[in-house]
């Protein structure tokens, strides 16, 4: 089971979200709730609703769609997981064994499936055409940035900004689309919800930029995943790029050969590479960057105890381990 962070100002709004959650898995189909029950009772950080209830406090929000649209959210993010799990041939999510591994690869994608079709089932109960327009814009800019992904696969030659759309488009918007929906939830004025929303985008991306790094720094017991997934689906990261940029030749070379040709045979030598190189402090740095641009995009957002906790939180982003 994966540790959470802290959530303390919103411990009981949290728990809500979890009512929510399990009661809207249900379905009369036996498979459905199996693998849906399976990857949601493992747990993971809850970070994205954490990130819309905070928002919606810091506005000063005081409805009940919150708690639905905060467990919408999870859903999208665990369709997304799915998915993900399948594309990348990932066997061990949140420290057990991914649903594909376990129910194989259609059911993933259905069960994925019916997540995504609950949640737009959820969010039309709320009943405001802003929300489904930022759910369904998110959801297909997320979609665009797993398959500009795969496009990328094994391609050595990716620049840093073509790098930074795909993750901006396949995590940061969903996190931006959380942030941004506790501003409309709380009627923010224009200036305030453009701000949350940057915040979720810089914060999302600054998150992406570490799972990166985790992929080749982390401890398997607190990440819940395996090390070097990226690197056997010819994916070129961050750390990557920076060993092709500014390693020794030799790092370089092995490097780029490991990319194109996938598979998890070059790991170690990739490995030592990436850890001598200094390309893990160099993709750290650009994330504690992000960290910054999410830390001033709060600017206009008045003080708060949620606004300190969103700032807290942008911090984990960086210095989290798991
Ligand atoms: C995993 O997200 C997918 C990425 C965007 C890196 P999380 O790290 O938030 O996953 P859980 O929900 O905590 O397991
Ligand atoms: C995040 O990318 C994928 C999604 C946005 C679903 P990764 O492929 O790096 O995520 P993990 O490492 O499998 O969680
Ligand atoms: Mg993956
Ligand atoms: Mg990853």
């Amino acid at each position: 089971m994966t540790p959470t962070p802290s959530y303390s100002l919103i411990v009981d709004d949290m728990k809500a979200v979890d009512a929510v959650i399990r009661s809207r898995l249900h379905s009369e189909v036996v498979l459905v709730r199996q693998v849906a029950e399976y990857i949601i009772a493992a747990g993971g950080k809850r970070l994205r609703p954490a990130l819309l209830l905070l928002a919606a406090g810091a506005v000063g929000y005081r409805g009940t769609h919150h708690h639905e649209l905060a467990a919408v959210v999870e859903f999208i993010h665990t369709a997304t997981l799915l998915h993900d799990d399948v594309v990348d041939e990932s066997d061990l999510r949140r420290g057990r064994d991914t649903a594909n591994a376990l129910f194989g690869n259609a059911a993933s994608v259905l069960v994925g499936d019916f997540l995504y079709s609950r949640a737009f089932q959820m969010m039309v109960s709320v009943g405001s055409m802003r929300v489904m327009e930022i759910l369904a814009d998110a959801t297909n800019i997320i979609a665009e940035g797993e398959v500009l992904q795969l496009m990328n696969c094994h391609n050595a030659d990716i620049d840093i900004p073509s790098y930074l759309q795909v993750i901006r488009f396949k995590t940061a918007k969903l996190f931006e689309a959380a942030t941004r929906l506790g501003g409309v939830l709380g009627g923010a004025d224009g200036e305030v919800e453009e701000g949350l929303a940057r915040y979720g985008m810089h914060l999302g991306t600054a998150f992406q930029l570490i799972d990166d790094v985790l992929d080749y720094s982390g401890d398997e017991a607190e990440t819940g995943k395996h090390l070097g997934d990226d690197l056997a689906e010819g994916k070129a990261t961050l750390p990557l790029i920076h060993v092709m940029r500014s390693g020794t030749t030799e790092q370089g070379a092995c490097v780029r050969r490991a990319i194109e040709s996938g598979g998890r045979d070059d790991f170690p030598k990739v490995l030592a590479a990436v850890r001598t190189s200094g390309a893990l402090d160099a993709a750290r740095a650009n994330a504690r960057s992000e960290v910054q641009l999410a830390t001033d995009a709060l600017l206009s957002l008045q003080p708060s105890i949620f606004k300190d906790s969103l700032l807290e939180l942008a911090n984990f982003a960086v210095a989290r381990r798991f």
